[in-house]
């Protein structure tokens, strides 16, 4: 047992999605959210940006004394994951793996579909990984930028014609392809999961790269004796942007009130609590 929250990060609000579904899975969890919305988008940055504003991330959370920390960000666990386990003194869990894990086992026809950030598709973490788990699948990426700004902006009603227009211009390799799975390989992409089905068809299985980890660091902190002992839940939520903004998007993505801290993130105290 262990009554330490878990810290989750995203470069903003995309990693809401992960952290929704472990509450779920988790309802006795005290969370820690940190979404890093001044540096938004990660997608856009180069590798050595993003290590080191993950690295940040990751500094602010350890100083929250959490137990587990959770990257709910497909750019920086493509980017940055191996370099943040080498330095965390506690179990650090991505979301490329997981879901990998679940598109490999879904696929019927050995075709899949990866939407991710410019610079996780750049790393190349993702297909790598679905090589080395079964070779002989074939796997269609396709970047698409301007998905995870509109989601940030709150802009992911499936009828809004800028949704549609960028779902139009990133879509058609994948449907050509003929891939029966996709994964949505950024946190934002959950909330373009309606318009993406219903392009693609509804016999595309869409993989949540956030949910699947989620899934899995349950699962791993169940198996390991770490669970809180505690009744109830609470998540605090942290933003380097405005506060203001940020809880409006949140509202709007959960459906319900949050109220967020603002961070300046500081330097890791490596005389702190780890
Ligand atoms: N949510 C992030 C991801 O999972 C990235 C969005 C961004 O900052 O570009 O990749």
């Amino acid at each position: 047992m262990d009554n330490r929250a878990i810290g989750v990060f995203d470069s903003g609000l995309g990693g809401l999605t992960a952290a929704q579904e472990l509450a779920y899975l988790m309802p006795d969890e005290h969370i820690i959210y940190l979404g890093d919305s001044y540096n938004m988008p990660y997608g856009e940055k180069s590798r050595n940006e993003i290590i080191e504003m993950s690295r940040s991330d990751l500094h602010f959370l350890l100083n929250k004394d959490v137990k587990a920390v959770f990257v709910a960000c497909g750019t920086a666990t493509s980017n940055a994951l191996d370099i943040l386990a080498e330095e965390s003194p506690v179990p650090i869990f991505g979301v490329v793996e997981p879901a990998v894990r679940e598109a490999v086992s879904s696929t019927g026809n050995g075709r899949i579909g990866l939407l991710a950030t410019r610079a996780s598709v750049k790393a190349g973490t993702y297909e790598r990984l679905i090589s080395r788990l079964s070779p002989e699948l074939s796997v269609t990426t396709r970047a698409c930028p301007k998905f995870a700004t509109m989601v940030e902006d709150g802009i992911f009603d499936k009828n809004d014609e800028r949704v549609r227009e960028a779902v139009l211009e990133y879509l058609p390799p994948l449907k050509l392809a003929g891939v029966d799975t996709v994964i949505l390989g950024c946190t934002h992409y959950p909330l373009l999961a309606d318009v993406i089905s219903e392009y693609m068809g509804s016999d595309v299985k869409l993989i949540s790269a956030g949910a699947a980890a989620a899934r899995s660091l349950c699962a791993y902190l169940k198996e390991n004796a770490m669970t809180s002992g505690k009744k109830g839940s609470k998540t605090e939520y942290y933003t380097t942007g405005q506060t203001g903004c940020f809880a409006y998007t949140a509202k709007l993505m959960l459906k319900r009130d949050i109220s967020a801290e603002l961070t300046g993130i500081e330097p890791f105290d490596k005389g702190g609590n780890i």
